[in-house]
């Protein structure tokens, strides 16, 4: 077993790297979507898809197709068990399979919405995916809505991983956190 700088033990059974580049990916554009998403202007009947909008549906788009790849990745990859205790691991699996709801929930919601305002959501401007919702839909305008909404659980999620990495790392002092790192 090799120390890191901190003198922590590095842990044998961490994430492998695609599991990781993947985790870390989806961070980024995740962070990137809550940026633009507070930021661009209001969307009423008749708005355009263009400046931060648009940067909403284009990374938007690249993170529907990384959130896929880690999923599929991730059922013909499974991690090595963490070492942890009955209720942190409960607890840990019961966030983690929330984060994933959210992340499908979240993106397709957007999509949807994206869909019944006629906008075509493409990966890098070029490949169009498929409308989720007639355009007009007074459904898929519902769900912009409640991907607004559920944006800010998907926040708390988040929130709530980001703390129980910390807890790991400064209080509990295992190698949890350096699991996911490079
Ligand atoms: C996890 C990823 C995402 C996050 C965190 C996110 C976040 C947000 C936020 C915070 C808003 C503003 C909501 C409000 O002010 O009420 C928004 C609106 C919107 N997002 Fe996303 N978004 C994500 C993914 C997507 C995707 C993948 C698409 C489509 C490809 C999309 C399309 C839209 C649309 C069309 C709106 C306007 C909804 C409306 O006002 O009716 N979003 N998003
Ligand atoms: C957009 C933000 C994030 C999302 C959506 C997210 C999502 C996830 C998910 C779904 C897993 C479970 C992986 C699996 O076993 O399949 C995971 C694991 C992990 N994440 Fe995140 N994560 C985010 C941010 C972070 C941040 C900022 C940190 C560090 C402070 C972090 C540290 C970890 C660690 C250490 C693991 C492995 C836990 C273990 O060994 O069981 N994550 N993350």
């Amino acid at each position: 077993m090799r120390s890191d700088e901190a003198g922590f033990p590095r842990y044998a059974a961490s994430y492998d790297g695609m599991a990781k580049f993947l985790h870390w990916l989806v961070v980024i554009l995740i962070a990137a979507q809550f940026v633009i998403g507070w930021t661009m202007p209001d969307i009423h009947k008749g708005t355009l898809p263009t400046g931060l909008i648009a940067w909403h549906l284009g990374v938007g788009a690249a993170l529907i197709a990384a959130v896929v790849v880690r999923i599929v990745w991730r059922l013909t990859h499974p991690p090595a068990p963490a070492s942890l205790s009955p209720l942190l691991g409960v607890v840990s699996r019961i966030t983690h399979a929330l984060l994933y709801v959210a992340l499908v929930a979240v993106p397709l919601l957007g999509w949807a919405n994206a869909s019944s305002r006629g906008w075509s959501v493409k990966l890098f401007g070029l490949l169009p995916y498929p409308g989720l919702s007639p355009t007009g839909s007074p459904v898929g305008h519902a769900m912009g809505d409640i991907h607004g909404v559920l944006a800010w659980v998907l926040f708390a999620l988040i929130g709530l991983h980001i703390a129980g990495a910390l807890f790991h790392r400064f209080v509990l002092k295992d190698q949890v956190l350096q699991r996911m790192l490079p």
